[in-house]
């Protein structure tokens, strides 16, 4: 049956990305179960969308709603969900304006012309973009061109010119290739797919120095770390230093495909103006509704307390896991974003990990990451350990 499924699905749809051999039916809370009704535990949390798990009702009833009432009506008029779902945003994120996109990738792209268009108007001059090595911005040509992965980028050369690589948490490497070009800094507060690295207080606070000094933007990429995973609401709030420009994506909508980049204020001023970017899609009702109900229900159901209450004990229990198994060299990560690094090859103990019934994703560096939907409890965490420790045996 399964193999049946996996046959369908494969004969028409471009093969591109390296599947795993399960074929998933529904959700519930921090499980997922396959077509013939096996249970996994996810700690992917569908690569970090699904803070809230699945099947959650509250949000689940509010789309249903929405859809029966509105789901698309394009950027030409407004709609009741925009206003509250930016206001919403905006007060979560301490910026002051917000653009709705698909997704991270085209998050990216409107964060760059931002700063291309800032530059523009104040003519500077200014083009250039300092990205960091081992970054993941996401797969379109602008969110390629700063990605700090040269087999993503290369194949698909001349990409947007003027990016320079600097090594994360190096930042006399960033220094160094600042110029009276330069017009941004991204990075990741937290890099996720380059293998669970989290930035340096030192870093943090001597980029946004850097780019005060040289009136340089700084942003952010939230994508991966933001909404709660790393313990603050967006994790450079966890640094207290706060980028001119952020991107979000993935648990703002909890499924529902939804990105967003965001600004202060007197980038706004400067920058993107009525005609100079837009989306059919983007901000729509019904994607708004997801962010302005998963907003709620973090609010309500105190979702960040909840991280920090459980990510210690998810910390200490992987840390005795790393002494405990000599295939474990390392353990990285903050809140519920951790890697452990692996001495076995990953796709190895994925498989492995796939019988125990646990789902997990890599990361760089044979890095096994682990992005549990925000809602895990202690026994939840528990289970994992006793799965992965299987797995890994
Ligand atoms: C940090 C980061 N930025 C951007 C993206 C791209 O997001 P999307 O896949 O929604 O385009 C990702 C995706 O994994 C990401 O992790």
């Amino acid at each position: 049956m399964v193999n049946e499924n996996i046959r369908n699905a494969e004969e028409h749809l471009l093969h591109i990305y390296n599947r795993f051999p399960v074929v998933l039916d529904h959700g519930e809370g921090v499980y997922l179960y396959d077509t013939e009704g096996k249970q996994y535990l996810d700690f992917a949390a569908g690569i970090g969308v699904n803070g809230l798990g699945y099947h959650n009702t509250e949000l689940n009833d509010a789309l249903k709603a929405q859809l029966d009432k509105l789901c698309h009506i394009s950027n030409l008029y407004y709609h009741e969900n925009s206003g509250a779902a930016a206001d919403a945003l905006a007060a979560a994120s301490g910026m002051d304006k917000v653009f709705f996109t698909n997704s991270g990738a085209e998050a990216i792209e409107g964060a760059l012309k931002t700063a291309r268009k800032y530059a523009w108007t104040k003519k500077s001059g200014r083009y250039e973009v300092i990205a960091m090595n081992h970054s993941f911005h996401g797969r379109t040509v602008g969110a390629v061109s700063v990605t700090g992965h040269r087999e993503y980028r290369e194949p698909f050369g001349p990409l947007f010119p003027g990016v320079h690589f600097a090594d994360y948490n190096d930042l006399e490497s960033v220094k160094a290739l600042v110029s009276d070009q330069t017009c941004a800094i991204i990075l990741e507060p937290l890099q996720g797919e380059g293998g669970i690295h989290p930035a340096t207080q030192e870093f943090m606070e001597g980029i946004r120095k850097l780019c005060d000094e040289q009136d340089i933007l700084m942003i952010c990429d939230e994508v991966q770390c933001g909404m709660g995973r790393t313990g603050t609401m967006f994790a450079w709030q966890g640094y207290g230093v706060r980028p001119d420009i952020m991107t979000m994506a993935k648990a703002i909508g909890n499924g529902i495909p939804v990105g967003a980049f965001a600004m202060m204020e007197h980038v706004a001023e400067q920058s993107l103006k009525p005609g100079d970017h837009g989306t059919t899609y983007g901000g729509n009702p019904l994607a708004c509704m997801a962010v302005r109900k998963v907003l709620e229900i973090f609010e309500k159901e105190r979702i960040v307390e909840h991280v920090n209450k459980i990510a210690p004990y998810l910390t200490a229990r992987l840390d005795e896991l790393t002494d405990k198994k000599e295939c474990i060299l390392e353990r990285r990560g903050r809140g519920l974003m951790q890697g452990l690094v692996l001495t076995k090859p990953f796709g190895e103990v994925n498989l492995r990990a796939l019988e125990e019934g646990l789902l997990v994703i890599s990361a760089e560096g044979n890095v096994l990451r682990l992005l549990p939907p925000l809602i895990i409890e202690e026994k939840h965490v528990d289970e994992m350990i006793k799965k992965l420790e299987r797995a890994l045996s």
